[in-house]
């Protein structure tokens, strides 16, 4: 169970807004209560913030918002102390434009560093190289520089050039990030559009109707594979065995299980194809058996996300925070690695800013509020004023609101740990549908440890279904300890089946 922290919005402590490493370090017994296996920070590298630290300025060090490297070692130090992992984004598609080596590269087309980013001329009409498009607007992804009169290749902004990852020296140097990690104790890396780093040299336009979202040409080449082999043999070469996660950003379970290749790539690859579905037991079915029929077979284990900084919140995409309890059941009891993000424990709504206020480039501002704390004007804040606004119903919501309040979601997502915890099953366990009428989906997990069965009511309506057994876990707080088949409306039970 991996819990994703965006440090910018989990604590302050110094009072200038935005939230540190200190803040972190300070609520790891929190983490610890709240029943977590590691944590994913996002980036906290120096970096001039056009995309909040995914534009690095300098990959082997703290940006002084957040702290410096030796917070940074405190805070390993201190999360190991309590049996947490540490898992760091690492940004290997792009850097910042203010990094030394885009510097030097856009310096001069002689400069040693030219090649480490993708310049090309333009196209005989004067235009950009190709049709390829960047992310969020329908712009091009090359920018003109007239230093040198030629095209660079930027993904996502143009303050974010993409890296040539052809080039050797650059996957050596982007090698020696990792070590620089590994030798102050991460665990894991999560690695950020990963599906990215091959890029076609021949430069052949995208299909029009499928430019924006898939970048069919663009992305998902074979060569990545061979950069994702070279790094897993990396990592596997270290004592410590760390984790690499990969964003994989196709929306596709069958492409996106590629990337573990064969046991020799990524160890896990987010599949976000549950941040677009509907809340109707079909579609979800639709998602579990692409999954397990596309991960199953190459002995890939998937992972199920709900939430990120890059998403609207699951309570304001289903607009019910029961549906959101059944939609956590999902994430913890189907057959996978879990990912958490901060907040998400609070049952926090996504936040509605007015268009003036929107301050991501990418417009993901409303799953980026401060965690709340406690119910004061600060929220535990150093600042009463953060960088971003608070989320709504922050005092209500807040950890001091909900912690030891029986029922409230905060306590609901812990027992849900725990359960997953001492259930065996629940985290090895085989996966297998059991019989459910419309509306329901229902598993069973086990094989390791005792069987333990699901049964999750997308529908208002409370339904029979035909199975019986006791009650470990239902969303709807207290009920007897046996459940007698009848589910009610947004419910979903986890039960220890009859023999
Ligand atoms: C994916 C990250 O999650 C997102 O926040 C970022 O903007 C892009 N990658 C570019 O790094
Ligand atoms: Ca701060």
């Amino acid at each position: 169970m991996i819990y994703q922290i965006y440090p910018r919005s989990f604590l302050d402590t110094n009072g200038d807004g935005v939230g540190d490493l200190q803040g972190v370090i300070e609520r790891l017994d929190y983490l610890q209560w709240l029943g977590i296996d590691a944590i994913w920070l996002s980036p906290i590298y120096p970096s001039p913030m056009k995309d909040f630290s995914y534009d690095i300025s300098d990959y082997c060090d703290v940006h002084p918002l957040f702290g410096a490297l030796a917070t940074f070692d405190a805070l390993v130090d201190a999360a190991h102390a309590r049996g947490i992992r540490v898992i760091l984004d690492w940004v290997p598609n792009h850097t910042s434009d203010q990094h030394p080596w885009f510097l030097a590269s856009r310096s001069s087309r002689d400069d040693p560093k030219r090649d480490w980013y993708l310049w090309h001329d333009g196209a005989v009409d004067g235009g950009p190289p190709n049709n390829w498009v960047r992310a969020w607007v329908d712009e091009p992804a090359w920018d003109f520089d007239p230093t040198t009169s030629q095209w660079y290749l930027h993904c996502f902004m143009a303050e974010q050039p993409d890296l040539n990852w052809a080039n050797p020296e650059v996957r050596q140097a982007m090698a020696e990030v990792l070590e620089f990690w590994l030798a102050r104790g991460v665990d894991g890396f999560r690695m950020d559009v990963i599906h990215l780093l091959g890029k076609d040299p021949a430069l052949g336009d995208d299909p029009e109707d499928l430019k924006v979202l898939s970048h069919v040409v663009l992305n998902d080449r074979e060569e990545t594979h061979g950069y994702l082999r070279e790094i897993r043999a990396q990592l596997d070469a270290h004592p410590t065995r760390p984790m690499a996660v990969g964003e994989v950003y196709l929306l596709d379970a069958d492409r996106v299980a590629t990337y573990y290749g064969q046991g020799d790539e990524l160890h896990l690859a987010f599949n976000f194809e549950p941040l677009f579905q509907p809340w109707r037991a079909e579609a979800w079915r639709g998602i579990v058996d692409r999954v397990l029929s596309s991960h199953d077979p190459r002995g890939a284990w998937p992972t199920w996300v709900l939430n990120n900084h890059d998403a609207p919140r699951i309570v304001s995409r289903v607009r019910s925070a029961e549906r959101a309890r059944v939609a956590a059941v999902l994430t913890l009891a189907l057959r996978g690695t879990p990912f958490l993000y901060q907040g998400e424990e609070l049952g926090l709504e996504s936040v509605l800013l007015n268009p003036g206020e929107v301050i991501d480039p990418g417009f993901r501002d409303g799953a980026r509020a401060p965690m709340p704390w406690d119910s004061s004007p600060s929220h535990g804040w150093a600042s009463e004023t953060p960088w971003m606004t608070w989320p709504p119903e922050a005092s209500e919501r807040s950890v001091e609101a909900q912690r030891g309040v029986a029922g409230s979601m905060l306590e609901f997502y812990r027992d849900l740990l725990a359960l997953r915890r001492r259930e065996p099953s629940l985290q090895l366990g085989d996966f297998a549908y059991v019989a459910a009428p419309d509306g329901v989906l229902a598993w069973s997990r086990q094989g390791t440890g005792a069987p333990v069965t699901v049964v999750a009511n997308f529908t208002h309506d409370a339904v029979e279904v035909p199975q019986r057994g006791e009650v470990l876990l239902s969303t709807i707080g207290s009920r007897g300890s046996q459940f007698d088949g009848l589910l009610l409306g947004d419910e979903a039970v986890l039960l220890r089946p009859e023999a």
